[in-house]
């Protein structure tokens, strides 16, 4: 049976989305259920299941989504990988490294959870692996109770997508008697071209609906919370327009370098790796029209057309409206650290990027001329995210400039992270005899009101994926569209003179190029 959509025992909504009254006065009945999201009974097999992001990431996840009851009675998880370890190593390997990551592991529970945890050792092109994978999964579905139902996990370097499809295919493990799915991690593709040839290659093994293509980003709660705080409030939406923004400013600032990735990042570079799938899908949230439902396909069609919406650069016009940036060596947390290009298995003449600045417009009739500006760097001097709506300046000053000072136009923060929350920036009068004007702000702090915990991006995404709601994951026209924004500007950084690299202190704000990007409009960069 191939893909069907949104599957589970019972079918449960987010339930942040929906509207009141569904939950407390027409139905009380379904409002309890819908608190709980539990998928179907089903076998997750992780193609990459020795490597950095299932240790760091898928596991720990799934092991807290099972301390909230949020898996089915059953669940099972096939580790595949090339190196020779068998069950057991696998086991203890991931226990080591969830109570590193979760702090708090509870032997009686992790026990319970590593019965359904396996591990396959094999080649990824090799068909004998995949005929393993076949028997196991039918012998699983018989002992556990899966029902056939699977969501494979690339979690391999991007070189090996292709060939794990297609094996897949030839196998035949893309029909079963219960649901398949595949979840592909990014980056998906490095360019137009590659992009449509993966996506076209995936789509001959399995349809559409079969495919959730991460971007961790759309996991976070507070990307998620762009919209419930756009469209689920009467008081913004009448001014998230061009007569009342002036302008949007989207950051988002690492202080880490590139953390023993260099043989990925100096391939890759800040415009692949952060620009076109995150930055991009912060700004899409940001910009896109109410879709009509909170419904996977009504949501990324709104995101689709601000994409599409995006200018596209002249080659020419790349220099002017965007900077690109590498740190040398500097200071981060009083401590010295290398440059990139010190960094290990760095080449020491390397031009990777590791800062890009942009300045961008979505020619459609809500945004027309205002500017989008995003940054994003490593070894910045905090790690902060934070998307900012700038509006327009009040239109007559009535107080005495030497009283009221510089009267500042008000801002909208969304935190992204990590101190997540909302502030609006308004001005007050002081109190005294004088009119006098100081700015204040307004915060919301996630938590402070609620006292919970912030679930990991990959706990919802997982979650999703195995509930079969695709509405955090991008479809193929959304990254190929993403790819063909960024097209320009990989081709005028090609035929461009080298950049003289390095050209910002690890520990500072990024190249004075990018403030002379702002300075230029009469604006600058947020202090964060
Ligand atoms: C990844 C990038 O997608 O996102 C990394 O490959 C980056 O280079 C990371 O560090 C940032 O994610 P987060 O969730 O820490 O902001």
């Amino acid at each position: 049976m191939i893909d069907d959509g949104p599957s589970s025992i019972v079918r449960l909504e987010s339930m942040n989305m929906l509207p009141t009254t569904t939950l407390t006065e027409e139905n009380p009945l379904l409002a309890g259920l819908r608190l709980e999201r539990i998928p179907a009974p089903h076998v997750l097999v992780i193609f990459g299941a020795s490597g950095d992001l299932t240790r760091r990431k898928l596991m720990p996840a799934l092991y807290r989504l099972a301390t909230q009851n949020l898996l089915p009675a059953g669940f099972t998880v096939v580790g595949l990988a090339r190196r020779p370890w068998d069950t057991q190593k696998f086991r203890a390997l991931l226990e080591e490294s969830v109570k590193e990551q979760t702090g708090d592991l509870s032997p009686a529970l992790w026990r319970g959870f590593a019965e359904g945890i396996h591990y396959l050792s094999g080649q990824y092109d090799d068909p004998d692996t995949y005929r393993r994978l076949a028997a196991l999964l039918a012998r699983l579905d018989a002992e556990r109770g899966t029902g056939g139902n699977r969501l494979y996990y690339l979690a391999t370097p991007p070189t090996l997508f292709p060939v794990i499809v297609q094996r897949l295919g030839h196998a035949g493990l893309t029909e079963s008697p219960g649901w398949t799915r595949i979840v592909i991690e990014k980056p998906f593709g490095h360019d137009v071209s590659s992009a449509r040839e993966l996506n076209s290659l995936v789509q001959q093994v399995f349809s559409e609906r079969q495919i959730y293509r991460i971007d961790h980003y759309l996991g976070k709660e507070t990307v998620q919370n762009i919209l419930v705080f756009r469209f689920a409030n009467a008081i913004f939406e009448p001014i998230w327009n061009r007569h009342y923004v002036d302008h949007v400013q989207i950051t988002v600032a690492e202080q880490v370098g590139i953390e023993h990735r260099a043989g990925y990042y100096d391939q890759t570079g800040a415009l692949r790796d952060m620009v076109q799938n995150h930055l991009l899908q912060l700004l899409t949230l940001t910009a896109m029209e109410p879709p009509v439902a909170f419904e996977a396909d009504d949501v990324r069609d709104k995101k689709l057309d601000v994409l599409r919406a995006i200018r596209r650069y002249d080659i020419q016009e790349v220099e002017r409206y965007v900077v690109r940036g590498q740190y040398g060596p500097g200071w981060i947390m009083g401590e010295p650290v290398p440059g990139y290009r010190q960094e290990p298995n760095v080449p020491p003449d390397s031009i990777t990027e590791t800062y890009v600045a942009l300045k961008m417009f979505v020619d459609n009739w809500r945004w027309q001329g205002v500017p989008f500006y995003l940054r994003t760097g490593k070894r910045l001097p905090k790690r902060v995210s934070e998307i900012a709506v700038q509006f327009r300046r009040v239109p007559h000053l009535l107080f005495l400039p030497e009283e009221s000072g510089n009267i500042r136009p008000n801002v909208l923060a969304l935190r992204i992270q990590p101190d997540e929350g909302i502030s609006l920036r308004f001005e007050v009068k002081m109190p005294g005899p004088a009119v006098q004007v100081r700015s204040v702000t307004m915060d919301f702090l996630y938590g402070q009101a609620f006292g919970v915990r912030t679930p990991d991006a990959y706990e919802r995404l997982l979650l999703d994926a195995m509930l079969g709601d695709q509405t955090l994951f991008t479809r193929a026209d959304e990254v190929d569209q993403a790819w063909q924004v960024m097209e320009p500007i990989l081709e005028a950084w090609e035929h461009l003179p080298p950049p003289v690299f390095p050209n910002y202190e690890a520990g500072t704000w990024g190249p004075a190029e990018a403030d002379a990007l702002l300075a230029a409009d009469g604006r600058r960069w947020r202090r964060l």
